[in-house]
């Protein structure tokens, strides 16, 4: 399944780059995040602005002057397959000797996903003793060389060294990160965003959560093949798989996952969702010339505590934005009985609302903890996602 999946596109110098065009198009098509690191010979053959436009991704060409002060290992990190289209001889010849001397070639030494290369050079190119030997290597390494086949080859010449077709080559690569469906009937329930409760028909009482640490929850699951409803108060994902349930008070959103709840084996309710509501909301607009309203509260659904106490209920965990000290969150880990905590604390720079990364420390049922480094919000919900998994199949949290 390649929907949500993170493919680094490596291109080196040869005429079949042009394909490369074609094979990010139908990468980006099934919902693959695609980004291009091109050699420098690469540039020759295949302009970098058509892959900016087809991808979203400015290419990486060079390792050296760009913002990203390592972009080779942090491309190495993020990326859940590596795929090189075409693959040169010279390409080939640097990964079967870990040269690193450009972006892509540094990219694959300092990966440990899946790397797939599609050779394509002349027929003597191709079977020369030096290019056999590499493939050999490669194939070692465990990487997957899709051979070439025969056909037109450049100078107008014709023999085996033609690449493999675009689709073949995405197909191939379909299969490759399918078979990492480790949540495959796993049913998932997360809910996301900020929740908004109506002073008037105009203005509501709301909070800074942008969606973002809930909408990577659900995108993770359903790329491992979890079947995701994501109850969210926020812009949600652009993804296949996941089904989406949009809300916007606290209510619906108690109503929205209270009803699904029992039916889901795990439920992450990363939502911030509001703790009071007005008592009531006016049909019409508060005037200005009114003065002040009085605006009386009362509490909205606890929809954690909801949770927690169905009699059949999924591996719960929850979220807590705290500012400053985490020792409330530690208590209601404890107090509402869920089977882990996210806290984290949203004051922090780089940390919490809007922001891409976050700082959480995990809160479990015994009441200790673990600080997880600042990380990509992505990253993080990979990682609570192989928590989870471990914690369920140890048993050691209920
Ligand atoms: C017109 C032309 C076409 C080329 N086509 C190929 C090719 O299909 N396969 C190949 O291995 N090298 C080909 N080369 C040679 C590479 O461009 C050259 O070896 C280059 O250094 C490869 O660098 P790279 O692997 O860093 O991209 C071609 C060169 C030219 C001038």
């Amino acid at each position: 399944m390649l929907a949500g999946r993170r493919i680094v596109l490596g291109i080196s110098g040869g005429v079949a780059a042009y394909k490369a065009a074609y094979l990010a198009r139908l990468l980006v098509e099934r919902g693959a995040r695609v980004k291009p690191v091109m050699t420098q010979s690469a540039v020759e053959f295949l302009g970098p602005q058509t892959l900016a436009a087809i991808t979203g991704e400015q290419p990486v060409v060079g390792l050296f002057g760009l913002d990203d002060v390592s972009p080779h290992t942090h491309l190495a990190q993020w990326a859940d397959a590596i795929v090189i289209v075409p693959a040169t001889a010279a390409t080939l010849s640097r990964l079967a000797n870990g040269l690193t001397e450009d972006a892509l070639s540094a990219t694959v030494l300092a990966a440990q996903c899946p790397v797939v290369a599609a050779p394509a050079m002349h027929t003597e190119m191709w079977e020369h003793p030096a290019t056999t030997a590499n493939v050999k290597r490669l194939e070692e390494f465990g990487y997957v060389l899709v051979s070439p086949e025969y056909g037109a080859l450049a100078g107008g010449d014709e023999g085996v060294g033609r690449m493999a077709e675009p689709d073949t080559i995405v197909d191939l690569v379909d299969e490759i990160l399918g078979g990492s469906g480790a949540m495959e009937g796993v049913r998932v329930l997360v809910n996301a965003g900020g929740t908004r409760e109506a002073i008037d028909p105009v203005r509501y009482i709301g909070n800074r959560s942008s969606g973002k640490m809930g909408n990577a929850i659900a995108v993770s699951a359903a790329n491992s093949g979890a079947s995701v409803v994501l109850v969210t108060a926020a812009k949600p994902p652009d993804h296949p798989t996941i089904e989406v349930v949009a809300v916007e008070s606290a209510q619906e959103m108690a109503d929205a996952v209270w009803v699904r709840a029992g039916n889901v084996d795990v439920a992450v309710l990363a939502a911030a969702v509001a703790d009071f509501r007005p008592v009531s909301s006016g049909d019409a607009k508060l005037r200005r010339a009114a003065g002040p309203p009085e605006i009386e509260l009362e509490p909205t659904p606890d929809v954690l505590a909801g949770v927690a106490n169905l009699v059949d209920r999924p591996f719960l965990v929850g979220f807590a934005a705290e500012t400053g000290s985490l020792d409330e969150a530690v208590a209601k880990g404890q107090r509402k009985g869920v089977d882990l905590l996210v806290a984290n604390d949203v004051a922090r720079v780089g940390s919490g609302f809007g922001s891409q990364t976050n700082e959480v420390t995990i809160v479990f049922p015994d009441g200790h903890t673990t600080p997880w480094e600042l990380a990509d919000k992505t990253d993080i919900a990979d990682r609570l996602w192989s928590l989870i998994g471990e914690l369920m199949r140890d048993g050691d949290a209920r």
